[in-house]
């Protein structure tokens, strides 16, 4: 059981918005849906098998990332501190930080898919049975700082890992740090891990994984439509696409009708074309001066960067005030 009694506080969200936003969407040219619609129970649970491939290289370069700085890490966040982690998921890579925070620090892991959210928080709590841990079911982008209020004495940090960040862009990931940098306060903390800029073969095989995870993770999407939303489509009439853009660096994921055909969705029906695309993801990547720079332009000063020998990744530690000091870019040696 969480050491906290009381129930997984529940924001409640309009339970037609997947409907409303593929509707949206499906409307839309270029037509999309966005991804966080994949995190459904089985979303969840094949991304969890992408990160096991060995072309998907974000999860386990972060992880060691962790594992190595992780101290240096907890260092720079401080003692007693409330640590907000978005999209915790299955929270795989939390321990790596969570083992070097005091033991009056509180976890606060935030999940849109409440059974991964539960079963995550459980398993936690179960590695440190100290710590107070207050599991928020919820959509992270829809949040006051209301919701997250916790101690208000106890200095506020986000943890954001996993190149999530990548998922919007530029500019709507600088109203989200803007929006993180209100909810923690003037002596706030972030801690965000950013997948780099790297050669084009390295990335596309990164998201067309041999075995297939990343197909079925992108094709989850129209299963699940079919199963919440009564969608009639052939998910086999559709394919999996996805290739990097360095001119916009970006990785795009696509669903790619296979011929004519016409799917139906509520009261509307959509007709594509053979070789007209559902645009399901973007995964934008930023060099370490890059992603500064979007931080900056949220009100968030780099402190500490840490990253692999190869540069595959980079965790970030950002405060509000550029007062403190500043340790910049400390590699990784081989
Ligand atoms: C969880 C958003 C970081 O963009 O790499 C993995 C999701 N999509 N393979 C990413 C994802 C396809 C992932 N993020």
């Amino acid at each position: 059981m969480m050491r906290n009694e009381s129930p997984t506080p529940k924001v409640t969200f309009d339970e037609n918005d997947f409907l409303t936003a593929a509707s949206a969407g499906l409307k839309q040219s270029p037509r999309s849906i966005p991804p966080k619609f994949f995190y459904d129970a089985r979303g969840s649970q094949l991304f969890d098998q992408i990160c096991a491939t060995p072309e998907y290289y974000p999860t386990r370069t972060e992880t060691a990332i962790l594992e190595r700085y992780g101290a240096q890490m907890a260092g720079q966040i401080g003692a007693s501190c409330v640590l907000i982690e978005l999209g915790s998921g299955s929270a795989s890579k939390t321990p790596l930080l969570l083992r070097h925070l005091s033991d009056d620090a509180i976890y606060v892991p935030i999940d849109i898919c409440e059974p991964h959210l539960l079963h995550s928080t459980a398993r936690l709590q179960t590695l440190f049975p100290q710590m107070v841990m207050r599991p928020l079911c919820a959509d992270y982008t829809q949040l006051s700082a209301l919701e997250l209020r916790g101690n208000p004495a106890q200095r506020q940090v986000i943890f954001f890992p996993g190149s999530t960040i990548g998922n919007y862009a530029p500019d709507e990931a600088v109203q989200l740090l803007k929006q993180a940098s209100q909810w923690v306060g003037a002596d706030g903390g972030l801690l965000i891990g950013v997948d780099s800029k790297k050669l084009p073969e390295r990335l596309n095989a990164a998201y067309n994984d041999a075995a297939g995870h990343t197909a079925a993770f992108n094709l989850n999407l129209l299963v699940r439509m079919q199963r919440e939303l009564g969608a009639q489509l052939d998910t086999d009439s559709f394919s999996h696409y996805a290739f990097y853009n360095p001119t916009l660096g970006r990785i795009e994921m696509h669903l790619v009708s296979r011929y004519y055909q016409t799917i139906r969705l509520g009261e509307a029906s959509f007709v594509f074309e053979a070789g007209e695309t559902i645009h399901s993801e973007n995964s934008y990547k930023y060099t370490a001066h890059e992603f500064e720079q979007l931080a900056l332009a949220a009100g968030w000063h780099l402190k500490t960067t840490w990253s692999d020998a190869e540069g595959l990744f980079n965790v970030h530690y950002l405060s509000r005030s550029p007062a403190e000091p500043r340790h910049l870019l400390r590699f990784d040696t081989p």
